[in-house]
């Protein structure tokens, strides 16, 4: 059986339901359940929202929400999900060197996964905290102020914190 939303997701889809006058407002948040439910979304998961919104909701319209904006992972990411900004300020706060720290300490280039598939390091647009750069959001969490050398006490605290 393919994708299908959590208990959590689908408790909150029949919530929000019937909110909205115009279908097309689901798509949203019925992506952010399935990017929280899996991690990522994909075509099969896409597919889903589709049928769950039901006509005339089709899947090209899922999809181009979708691809439209970055937020969505098209493809899996590591288990913490490393995103340092590295728009105007952040990266005059120093931010690539941020960014150079992390990738050298978990041995990755921007954009890849740790072979454990544990961390996913990117680059990202402005996350809307400019006064506290450099900024990073790991999974839900925000990191303001990094330094380069933060990043190997960071990364040795998200490791004893999945254990
Ligand atoms: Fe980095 Fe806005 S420029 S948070």
């Amino acid at each position: 059986m393919g994708y299908q939303f959590s208990k959590n997701s689908e408790d909150t889809f029949k919530k929000i339901q019937g909110q909205f006058p115009d279908k097309r407002s689901l798509i949203l948040p019925c992506l952010y359940f399935l990017q929280r439910d899996q991690g990522f979304v994909d075509n099969e998961g896409m597919q889903y929202i589709a049928d769950r919104i039901g006509s005339p909701i089709s899947l090209a319209q899922v999809y181009g929400v979708a691809t439209f904006y970055t937020m969505y992972n098209k493809k899996p990411v590591g288990n913490f999900h490393i995103q340092i900004c590295s728009n105007i300020s952040c990266y005059l706060a120093g931010s690539d060197g941020v960014t150079q720290a992390f990738c050298s300490e978990l041995g990755i280039s921007k954009g890849q996964t740790t072979k454990d598939k544990s961390f996913t390091v990117e680059e990202v647009q402005c996350l809307g905290a400019c006064g506290f750069g450099p900024v990073a959001q790991i999974n839900d969490r925000y990191y303001e102020n990094i330094k380069p050398q933060d990043v190997s006490g960071l990364i040795q605290a998200l490791k004893a914190e999945a254990k």
